[in-house]
């Protein structure tokens, strides 16, 4: 039996259930624990201190959110930690000028854009004119075609942070059988991809999979990377199988909160406390029952996006100093 709460986070369901819990906290800190050391080392030995830059356009919340905690954490580990944030309304010409600056500035290492990105503004462009070598989210099409040519490159953060998280849990990949549902360019397509390099037999999934439920059954692990909250049940899960949820959905109704954690007292005081809690793609309660190991949201994969980001970012600052 195991048990999910503490350290996993305030919304994260405590039940009975017989699958292993993948803490993706824990692992999240031993990796960013590990970067720390390894910057110390950096600059032990003459080389420069690294430096990611966050770029938000606009004032989503959430995008606030998520670029201040990669500039903290970045700075927790001993890199240099900038965000630029620009108004909602910024033309196309300043956000290009903005990268163009970091680009050039030999103190930043890695540079993301946070997205979503205002409507007026495509996102591919303005993806690629961050330097591929300063790419640490892994979107540019150069770093996308090294991953699936098995060069060397930079991989998105959340799907490398699940092939982590994975081998840090014992988990084999090689020869199984792996189902990725969902096929966005920031986690379907390159978790595949991934899972590929890790020697994975490989299906995706999507809106036009005929007969998803067997399909996802074949699955050794199965990783769910929909957004939409609950929508990977029992059904979709074969007994004994390692369920990876990577969807961040808020429920908002009391009804779905009882609906997905019946009789769960402590997600119902969360609800209540915040007006809304937060779940995966996965309905947890009654996979968790049937699975092997499961992700549980939040606690899971999440925390290791950041921490991935780091990874990378240190990457290139080596082989920017020419070290690797
Ligand atoms: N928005 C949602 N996920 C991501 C991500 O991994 N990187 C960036 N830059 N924006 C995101």
């Amino acid at each position: 039996m195991s048990r999910t709460g503490g350290s996993l986070g305030d919304d994260t369901t405590v039940l009975e259930t017989t699958a292993r819990i993948l803490d993706g906290k824990a692992v999240a800190a031993e990796i960013r624990a590990e970067v720390a050391q390894r910057v110390a080392e950096l600059l032990a030995t003459g080389g420069r201190r690294p430096g990611l830059a966050a770029v938000l356009v606009g004032d989503d919340p959430a995008s606030k959110v998520y670029v201040g905690s990669k500039k903290r954490a970045s700075e927790e580990v001993g890199m240099l930690g900038r965000v630029e944030i620009l108004p909602s309304d910024t033309p196309r010409e300043r956000v290009d000028a903005l990268l163009d600056e970091l680009n050039g500035d030999d103190a930043i290492d890695g540079i993301l854009v946070q997205l979503p990105l205002p409507e007026h503004l495509p996102e591919r462009p303005i993806v690629e004119r961050v330097l591929p070598e300063k790419d640490v989210d892994g979107f540019h099409p150069l770093n996308v075609g090294s991953l699936w040519l098995d060069q060397r490159g930079l991989a998105p953060a959340t799907p490398s942070g699940v092939i982590e998280l994975l081998h840090r849990s014992g988990i084999e990949i090689a020869g199984r059988r792996a189902v990725v549902v969902g096929r966005s360019a920031i986690v379907g397509k390159p978790m595949a991809g991934l899972l590929l390099r890790e020697h994975a037999t490989v299906t995706v999934c999507h809106s036009r999979t005929r007969d998803l439920p067997a399909v996802c059954r074949e699955a050794d692990i199965l990783v769910a990377a929909v957004g939409r909250a609950g929508v990977i049940g029992p059904e979709h899960v074969r007994e004994g199988a390692v369920v990876v949820d990577v969807g961040m959905n808020r429920l908002t109704e009391r009804a779905q909160v009882d609906h997905f954690f019946p009789g769960d007292a402590h997600r119902r005081d969360v609800f209540e406390r915040r007006g809304s809690t937060l779940v995966g793609d996965v309905d947890f309660t009654r996979v968790a029952r049937k699975a092997a190991a499961i992700t549980p949201v939040p606690g899971g994969v999440g925390p290791l996006t950041v921490a991935m980001l780091l990874v990378n970012t240190l990457a290139a600052a080596r082989r920017r100093q020419g070290l690797d």
